[in-house]
């Protein structure tokens, strides 16, 4: 796997610049690529903008902290302006899978409480159809979660509970994520998302569906591309 930190950064800090305001309400997203992002929020703040920011992980957080930035409770903010966020995949309506970093949960209430959701990766994101490089987080309550699972694999995967330093991993929420593996990819998201939001036990799914309004995406020929939903 190639070094992608350059193209990760690039297309992060294409997307602050671009996005970001003084005075707004940012919502700053987790992962490798939007750690980039949180890094030059951080230089906006040292700049003397007076923005607010809100975290989507408890990881998030920690990072924007020990650069500077001062983060607000969900609940203190009326809307956010702007949320700059990695992706696992991206198809071409830029729909998208998120959960490979753990926070779709949080992501997912940051993102449905957000203006313009803007994504930034680098090109290795880019599908044709979702499910067929990354598999589905699923974001489950502990109890009776293995029976929760039998509910995702009769919807054609094969869903695998995740798991950190030998024990089930947990997110920020409390709850397990099962990675649902489809063989064929998804072939109808919006209804693979209500099937799976049916099942009980199942507390959020990793598809973001009609959510991002740009993604910012960084290629390995050095141009940085912004598609819009
Ligand atoms: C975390 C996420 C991340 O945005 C996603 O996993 C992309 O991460 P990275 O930029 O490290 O590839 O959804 O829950």
């Amino acid at each position: 796997m190639p070094d992608l930190s350059n193209l990760k950064k690039a297309a992060a800090e294409k997307a602050v610049d671009s996005y970001v305001e003084d005075g707004m309400t940012v919502g700053l997203g987790t992962g490798s690529t939007a750690y980039f992002a949180i890094l030059r929020v951080g230089e906006l703040v040292a700049q003397g903008y007076k923005l607010r920011c809100v975290a989507t992980s408890q990881q998030t957080e920690d990072i924007a902290r020990q650069h500077g930035i001062e983060i607000a409770d969900i609940d203190g903010v009326d809307s956010i302006d702007v949320t700059i966020d990695g992706a696992d995949e991206i198809d071409p309506h830029l729909n998208l899978i998120k959960g490979l970093g753990g926070a779709l949960l949080r992501e997912k209430i940051v993102a449905a409480a957000t203006v313009a959701e803007v994504i930034v990766a680098d090109e290795t994101k880019l599908v044709e159809k979702l499910g067929t490089k990354a598999p589905l987080p699923v974001e489950v309550c502990r109890f009776g979660h293995g029976k929760t699972s039998y509910g995702l694999a009769r919807n054609g995967c094969q869903p695998t509970l995740r798991m950190k330093d030998g024990e089930p991993f947990v997110s920020d929420g409390g709850n397990y994520i099962y990675d649902c593996r489809f063989p064929d990819g998804i072939e109808k998201p919006y209804f693979m998302q209500s099937a799976i939001d049916t099942i009980p036990g199942v507390v959020e799914c990793g598809l973001f569906l009609n959510c991002a309004v740009s993604a910012v995406i960084a290629h390995s020929d050095g141009t940085i591309e912004e598609r819009k939903a």
